[in-house]
């Protein structure tokens, strides 16, 4: 599966079958997790048992307790951190969705069950739910290309793939409060216009950008 068919497919997912996952996918999960929190300097970890990280009220209603394992999303404490953690995170999602797995972002969860390890300095930003679904999710309402974009050019194709691949990303409640702009000299800025964890939308949206906006299928 490639990262643009990996997109496709991933919706979050709330409700999981009583299934753990098997003992060499969670090697290579973290596996990847030791690559991706060098790259990023960030200190994810995967915590096989979620235990009672989906506790609250909040979390019981939507289904997340039935999740078996859950990434802690942890990082130094900086200006930056969230999008980092938004960035890294959603390659994390879509290397998981790779290997047959579901998952969904979740801000709402309990920090003290989660049983993340913090250094000093470092803070847990949000979590994610991972296992295997009862559904493979279902595609929701979004904005269009036009609504997120700003071109002050004629718009490439390169451009439009990236905005589309952007749109499919996940974002907090579905908010999807962003802008892209293509400048005359084919840079992109990526606007945030706020709301509840939209600095962790924007590195989403770029890590989805990016791969919409290369060559590749
Ligand atoms: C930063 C962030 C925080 C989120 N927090 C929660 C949450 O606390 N509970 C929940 O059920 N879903 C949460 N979600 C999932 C979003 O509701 C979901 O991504 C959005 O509705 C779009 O649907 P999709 O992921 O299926 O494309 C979160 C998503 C993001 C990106």
């Amino acid at each position: 599966m490639t990262d643009k068919e990996a997109i496709r497919a991933r919706h979050s997912v709330r409700n999981y079958i009583d299934r753990k996952i098997e003992a060499e996918k969670v090697e290579l999960i973290r596996e990847k997790i030791r690559e991706l929190n060098e790259e990023g300097d960030l200190h994810f970890q995967f915590m096989e048992d979620a235990g009672n990280t989906f506790n609250r009220l909040m979390n019981r209603a939507m289904g997340l307790g039935s999740a078996p394992s859950v990434i802690a999303c942890v990082g130094p404490k900086g200006e930056d951190l969230e999008e980092r953690i938004g960035y890294y995170g959603e390659q994390l999602v879509l290397y998981l969705q790779k290997l047959g797995l579901n998952t969904c972002w979740a801000g709402t969860f309990n920090k003290k069950n989660i049983g993340a390890e913090l250094e000093p300095g470092e803070e847990i930003v949000i979590s994610i739910a991972v296992g295997y679904g009862q559904t493979q999710g279902n595609p929701r309402r979004t904005k269009t290309v036009e609504q997120v974009t700003e071109c002050q050019k004629e718009m490439p194709d390169w451009f439009r793939t990236g905005a589309e691949m952007a749109l499919m990303a996940p974002t907090a409640i579905n908010q999807q409060k962003f802008v892209i702009r293509l400048n005359e000299d084919d840079t992109v800025d990526f606007i945030d216009k706020g709301g509840v964890f939209s600095r962790v939308d924007l590195g989403i949206i770029k890590c989805h950008f990016e791969i919409g906006a290369e060559e590749t299928e």
